[in-house]
């Protein structure tokens, strides 16, 4: 009996084990079979729900900026053409072959000597070094003699401690510079040099990641410059120093509807636009470091000419 029970008793282990296994694999089964079916329709729904999500949230997201020209990059001459806006129809006629007809954005990397460069960024930083925006954005206009002071101008011109701030080598740098990038912008749009001239203001620009204090610190708002400037025509600008490596932020940012782009700066690189609401833009805030740069304008308009600026006074 007892063997018998023993003997009787090995199979039942066997069968609970199986049992058991059948138990535990059954609703397995079960479950797979419900899985193919049911589950499977619901997993399908959860990830066409999270595609969409995605989508949405793509979608709602600024497109990434795309860089029109890098730091890290010798563009040469990089140019690209952008509708023109309306802003110009008045004075098509007034300035023919000047004003605008085709629009667009270029820049140069080889027009500026390093040379000049570091001659120029030398000016602006003794003539920054006199005075200095309270804020984080200061301006030295070589022309009107304006020199961002505290939360307010002065004329550098008038200042007894800038009598023997700058050379004439200066100034015939600074013209020479000048000339290079009227040349260069009158050649890219295929007007008369004679027929686009310098315009106020064209100045030194220095910015640091310091907390705005005036309303002349807010660089980074959206803006057209032919709405700040109705006499704007073409604006250029001349970066003396590098993005990434003198300072961070502070790259220059054409809006567009499709997606932004990006001018970084690079010590000797020129750009230059078309200065109406085709070229929306903005800079970036600097957050770190000091970035220089010089805004060369111009106009079609005679009226609003400007001289070369001249040791003086
Ligand atoms: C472009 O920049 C503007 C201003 O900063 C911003 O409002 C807009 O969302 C940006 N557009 C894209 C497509 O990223």
């Amino acid at each position: 009996m007892a063997a018998k029970q023993r003997i009787s008793r090995k199979p039942p282990p066997l069968n609970k084990q199986s049992a058991k296994s059948e138990q535990k694999t059954s609703p397995e089964v079960r479950g797979k079979t419900a899985f193919s079916s049911l589950d499977w329709r619901r997993i399908i729904i959860r990830i066409a729900m999270m595609f969409a999500i995605m989508l949405v949230v793509y979608l709602s997201k600024d497109a990434p900026l795309v860089p029109f020209a890098s730091q890290q990059e010798n563009v040469g001459i990089r140019s690209v053409a952008v509708q023109c806006s309306k802003d110009y129809e008045e004075e098509l006629k007034r300035f023919p072959g000047c004003t605008p007809m085709k629009c667009g954005r270029v820049v140069f990397d080889t027009l500026v000597k390093r040379s000049e460069v570091s001659a120029l960024l030398h000016i602006a930083e003794r003539g920054l070094a006199l005075g200095g925006s309270s804020g984080g954005a200061s301006i030295l206009d070589l022309h009107s003699g304006a020199l961002s002071h505290g939360n307010a101008f002065v004329n550098i011109f008038k200042l007894e401690e800038a009598k023997n701030t700058f050379t004439m080598e200066d100034f015939k740098i600074y013209s020479h510079v000048k000339d290079k990038i009227h040349a260069a912008i009158a050649n890219q749009f295929g007007i008369n040099k004679k027929d686009l001239f310098l315009t106020y203001p064209t100045f030194f620009s220095r910015i640091t990641a310091a907390p705005p204090q005036t309303i002349h610190d807010e660089y980074w708002h959206p803006h057209v410059d032919k709405e700040t400037y109705e006499s704007f025509h073409y604006t250029s600008l001349l970066y003396l120093t590098d993005y990434g490596l003198h300072f961070e932020g502070g790259r220059f940012i054409f809006v567009d509807k499709d997606a932004n782009k990006t001018v970084e700066p690079r010590a000797g690189r020129v750009s230059a636009f078309t200065s109406g609401s085709e070229n929306l833009h903005h800079v970036e805030r600097v957050t770190k470091g000091t970035r220089y740069a010089i805004t060369v304008s111009f106009t079609c308009d005679p009226k609003y000419a400007i001289k070369d600026p001249t040791l003086q006074r």
